[in-house]
């Protein structure tokens, strides 16, 4: 801390210490000194440096924290351009590319100045002012340190003092560079129904793109996270690496490049595909956030801190509890009406849960809602199915001392609606080719300000009418195909951005009126899964896979960059799993039903109820403790995790036997995270003989911290499709 403080006092009154060579060439006589510019956080140093050579500037390091800044003279690492451009003497990919007005499409930075904001002890903010010597353009990096979580978050700012409007083709919010060996990257890529399949693999010369272009429903096919580790494959505990994500719910790109020197760098931001951007004179244009961490102990320490950011500044209320519930969708479908309802009002209360959340089906009149063919952008409530609209069942449900919830899914609309015949100069398609449908559905036109406030204005109008909506559920089913707004007229390339910017100003908006509201992100599943729509969601919908094996690696991709409790996992009835195994799956995260109540056996609803009032009593170790992934599923044939609160006197364990293989035996887990001197008394819950294990239990035994991390615990059986999860307490 007395470093940090030194080192920031140091910057602040300009006095300027020289290190390393210049970048190329001797030193001149007349040479500037260089200026070091330190982002540092616990256990994190990241170090940029103007050379005094050529007023550029260059990054000089990132990794553990150095013992002595000034020991990087002695470095003889190759130096790398901060925020390369285009045009002069950069030949590899840049981070910024664009095309002033007289048609001159080179662009050079050079530092200008720099200032440290510090927010308060934990969060500080570094904002480097770069200046292009012959055109008046300003790129400016700001670089925020979050100190005890170890993370770190980059964003850049454009303004151009031009007369005219220059034209941008690559903005990055980040470039980061890596000297290494080797270089092995994590991406996470998937489907509808099959999010985050994990993959390794080593990265060769030349360029190697992770990226999105789906405008909408961005997130379906790639979601934006990657781990990359240096010299060597990292696991858990072991390893090099940095865990990376962007915030931005639209098209992204993290794009590496390993040059002819074995170099690597790392842009990453919004993806530049089709999105050559036309920036206005004095009006700044904002990239959004790359956000990482480094660790040099593997991926557990890289999870739990982006864990720990996200619940303290990533996730709306990421400190404040989750609202367990009863969800409709897979027991109804769109067929219900008031009395069935109120039938799942009473179950939610029957089984001990917070919430009942009615999904889609409830709205429209001209063209009912009863299947996604029709009624999508009819925010009404349907007269068939609602006879006494929504404040009936608001009603029914304070009655009976339980929470209500709503299913909308405002930026979209079907061909068979009002929307559509009302207002078709809203609706993004072609005005030259035929509609392109996926689920029956086009996408509105957000950037348009009267489709911004019919958004704005459906939300804000129902939470007028029925204060009592305690949750909401805003979905987004769709990608954009033969898209083109009406309203943007020649500017088409601003869709992509303009669109998530304006979905942002209108959550804003809704965030300014209605600040604490709980609202689960969902997009078909985990179509839409990153921290730029966190800032304004409570959690989101994992994926409309609930087969609990499959969810089994679907959460397990997911604890790698979300904290469990914005993971929202539900008990349904697919797959043929017990309905213990079903159970202990979805309590991994933040836990909830999608299940016919009245269809559980007596002794079905006792051990949901139980199981619901042990999630009550453990979701705060569950949502905040420290998550250790202790066996991967994609290493052997089962999964184990456990999470430990911050004092180390409480854990949760979980552990999943996937399949098994004739004789196969596993040996005893060792456990993380707990204090070896306090001894802790390990409790079975969620017992059951459905999906019984079948081998020793250790249920009431008490051991050391020491004994549990050193030889383990007998966490699980052989048999396939069971499941275990112990509470360990002081
Ligand atoms: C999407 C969601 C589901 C459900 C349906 C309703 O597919 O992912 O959970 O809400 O829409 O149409």
């Amino acid at each position: 801390m007395k470093k940090l403080f030194f080192l920031i006092t140091f910057i602040c009154v300009n006095i300027h210490i020289s290190v390393g060579q210049p970048p190329m060439g001797p030193p001149q006589a007349n040479q500037q000194p260089d200026i070091i510019i330190s982002i540092s956080t616990l256990n994190t140093d990241l170090i940029y440096k103007v050379s005094g050579r050529d007023g550029r500037l260059y990054q000089a390091y990132l990794g553990s924290k150095l013992g002595n800044i000034s020991d990087l003279k002695l470095a003889r690492n190759a130096e790398h351009l901060a925020y390369a451009t285009f045009g002069t003497d950069n030949l590899f990919e840049p981070a910024i590319r664009m095309t002033h007005n007289d048609g001159n499409p080179s662009l050079e930075l050079k530092y200008v100045s720099h200032n440290i904001e510090k927010t308060d002890n934990n969060v500080t903010v570094t904002n480097i002012l770069m200046k292009d010597p012959v055109y008046p353009v300003e790129v400016t990096l700001h670089i925020k340190s979050y100190s005890a979580e170890d993370v770190i978050e980059q964003w850049v700012e454009i303004v151009q003092k031009e007369v005219k409007p220059v034209t941008v083709y690559n903005y990055a919010s980040s470039m980061l560079h890596f000297d290494a060996s080797k270089y092995w990257l994590t991406q996470f890529h998937g489907d509808w129904a099959e999010e985050m399949k994990m993959q390794e693999n080593e990265l060769t010369s030349g360029i190697k793109i992770l990226d999105s272009k789906l405008g909408t429903r961005a997130h379906m096919y790639q979601t934006p996270v990657f781990f990359l580790s240096l010299n060597e494959k990292s696991d858990e505990n072991n390893g090099e690496l940095i865990a990376g994500t962007l915030g931005w719910s639209g098209n992204f790109q993290f794009l590496f490049e390993v040059d002819e020197k074995g170099s690597l760098r790392v842009i990453s931001g919004i993806n530049p595909f089709a999105s050559e951007y036309t920036i206005q004179p004095g009006k700044p244009f904002k990239t959004p956030s790359f956000i990482f961490t480094y660790s040099n102990r593997g991926k557990g320490p890289a999870s739990r801190n982006l864990h720990h950011w996200a619940t303290n500044y990533g996730i709306m209320d990421g400190n404040k509890p989750r609202l367990t519930l009863l969800n409709n969708w897979e027991t109804t479908y769109f067929s219900f009406n008031e009395p069935k309802l109120v039938g799942l009002l009473d179950d939610t209360k029957k089984m001990g849960l917070d919430l009942f959340l009615l999904d889609d089906g409830w709205f429209a009149n001209k063209y009912p809602r009863n299947n996604d063919h029709a009624g999508l952008g009819d925010w009404q409530e349907n007269k068939d199915k609602l006879p006494d609209g929504l404040g009936y069942l608001v009603k029914e449900a304070d009655s009976i001392g339980v929470k209500f919830g709503i299913w909308i899914e405002p930026e979209m609309v079907n061909p068979k609606s009002e929307l559509y015949e009302n207002h078709p100069d809203w609706i993004l398609k072609l005005p030259n080719r035929p509609e392109n449908y996926f689920r029956n559905q086009l996408v509105l036109d957000l950037t348009n300000p009267k489709v911004q406030d019919f958004v704005f204005n459906i939300v804000d109008g129902m939470l007028t009418k029925y204060p009592g909506i305690a949750f909401i559920k805003w979905d987004c089913n769709r990608m954009m195909t033969n898209a083109y707004s009406v309203y943007l007229k020649d500017k088409q390339s601003h869709l992509y951005i303009d669109y998530v910017n304006n979905l942002y100003s209108v959550l804003d908006r809704l965030r300014q009126k209605y600040p604490h509201l709980s609202i689960m992100l969902c997009s078909g599943g985990g179509g839409r899964v990153d921290y730029g729509a966190l800032r304004y969601f409570t959690e989101f919908w994992a994926s409309d896979d609930t087969d609990p094996v499959e969810r089994v690696y679907i959460q397990w991709g997911y604890s790698y960059f979300f904290p469990s409790f914005s993971v929202c996992n539900h008990i349904t009835s697919w797959g043929k799993q017990s309905l213990k195994f079903r159970t202990d799956v979805a309590m991994m995260g933040k836990m909830g039903y999608d299940i016919q109540v009245n269809a559980l056996t007596e002794k079905e609803l006792k051990f949901s109820q139980d199981a619901i009032a042990n999630y009550k009593r453990l979701s705060d170790i569950i949502w905040h403790g420290d998550l250790y992934r202790l066996v991967s599923p994609y290493e052997e044939n089962r999964a184990v995790l456990m999470y430990v609160n911050s004092v180390k006197n409480k854990a949760v364990l979980f552990a999943y036997t996937l399949h098994s293989r004739f004789g196969e035996t596993f040996n005893p887990v060792r456990l993380q995270g707990l204090d070896p001197s306090k001894t802790y008394k390990i409790q079975e819950i969620n017992v059951s003989s459905e999906g019984m294990r079948f081998g020793p239990s250790e249920n009431g035994k008490s051991y050391s911290g020491d004994y549990l991390m050193k030889i383990g615990l007998n966490v699980g059986s052989g048999t396939a499709l069971t499941s275990s999860v112990f509470e360990i307490a002081e």
